[in-house]
């Protein structure tokens, strides 16, 4: 295939699920079994992700943002706790935190990683912080040697939010497999998708017991409308979790086809004054979620959504980076020097397993080329 002209004004779309597989067929063989709420998809789904990811326990739910609040619970996070998040992040971590009662202190990201950084987590360390949610931005992994020792010694609970990075590998174990609890979405955009989605994963099988009583009205199993604790409805359907299963089967190419995207974008950004990929630590091996660049700050630059509009207009989707935390009404404080420069400055490019090489390379061509004072 020809790679598209900047005359035919494609659209790139920013992401795009791939449904390649048996998808359709396991859906239809759901509706057909007529289990559409719970199912056997589903217990497909919690035997064969987490035996992919090396993880021993998995709870399918509904989506990555329960995944969170499921795992807040299960530990016990209530009033009065605080819980340590990055001050660049999709909001989802600390809305939860928020949502269980408890308080979400914000720390800075490292300026290269855009993810937690470690020195920061340890100065929001209060007698208060119970637990500490590092979130794995767009496919990489927050130093989690760093973040899980400091977590140790203070007797903290780590949840990762893996809900972009899922089987991307921190040497060689899977980003949400590290912590206390890891969680993952199957939202559309994801690296396995099912619509809307997610799964919690942990090797505790005290907390899974408590993760699957709280996902299912706090009802104790056998004992059918008696309710142990109050709980909540956080199930995944039977037919999302058939496309599940039709996704898992293709992962290790739908894996392969984001790593070469990945690769192809660092051959065709290479360095440049004016903007800086993402870094990933060599510790990390990414399933990329999303391409992150970060526009330096220079004067001779057009500002980051002048870029984005730019790239629109040549057909090209992308999107912004998170807002700070810190400058949105529900989290306004006093703002983090390095997760604010970021947010302003970081343009994220088209990721998706489909993505050739050669539209990639159209890419980043109007990528460097908008640049230009003139664009
Ligand atoms: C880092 C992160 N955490 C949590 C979520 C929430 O997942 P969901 O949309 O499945 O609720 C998302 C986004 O979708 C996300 O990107």
């Amino acid at each position: 295939m020809r790679s598209p002209t900047t005359a035919e004004k494609p659209r790139i779309p920013w992401a795009r699920p791939s449904l390649v597989g048996r998808e359709r067929e396991y859906v239809v063989d759901a509706l057909d079994s007529t289990w559409i709420s719970g199912g056997p998809y589903v217990e497909r789904l919690e035997r064969e992700l987490p035996a992919r990811m090396g993880a021993r326990h998995g709870v399918a739910v509904n989506n990555g943002t329960t995944a969170l609040q499921l795992a807040l619970m299960a530990v016990g996070i209530g009033p009065g706790d605080q819980v340590i998040v990055p001050g660049f992040t999709f909001v989802a971590a600390a809305n939860m935190v928020l949502a269980v009662g408890a308080t979400p202190v914000q720390a800075d990201v490292d300026p290269d990683t855009w993810l937690l950084d470690p020195e920061s987590f340890r100065a929001a360390i209060t007698p208060a912080t119970r637990a500490v949610i590092p979130v794995h931005l767009y496919g990489n992994v927050a130093d989690m040697d760093a973040i899980g020792g400091i977590a140790r010694d203070h007797g903290m609970f780590v949840i990762e939010d893996a809900a972009e990075a899922a089987f991307s590998t921190h040497r060689g174990r899977c980003a949400g497999t590290l912590g206390t609890i890891g969680t993952l979405s199957f939202q559309a955009t994801k690296t396995l998708a099912t619509g809307e989605g997610g799964m919690v994963l942990t090797e505790d099988a005290e907390l899974d017991r408590r993760m699957r009583l709280l996902r299912d009205h706090g009802m104790r199993r056998g004992r059918r409308y008696w309710h142990d604790v109050v709980g909540y409805n956080f199930r995944l359907t039977n037919l999302q979790a058939a496309v599940g299963c039709a996704q898992i089967e293709q992962i290790e190419g739908l894996c392969r086809e984001r790593r070469r995207v990945h690769e192809t974008y660092r051959r065709c950004l290479a360095d440049d004054p004016r903007f800086r990929p993402q870094r990933f630590a060599d510790e990390v091996s990414p399933v990329l979620w999303t391409f992150g660049v970060r526009l330096l700050p220079r004067a001779d630059l057009p500002a980051r959504d002048v870029v984005m509009a730019r790239l629109l207009e040549r057909g090209i989707e992308t999107r912004p980076g998170f807002h700070a935390l810190s400058d949105m009404p529900p989290y306004a404080g006093p703002s983090l020097p390095v997760a604010s420069q970021v947010s302003r400055n970081v343009i994220l490019l088209p990721a998706y397993p489909a993505l050739d090489d050669a539209t990639i390379a159209f890419i980043c061509e109007a990528f460097t080329s908008t640049l230009a004072p003139s664009g």
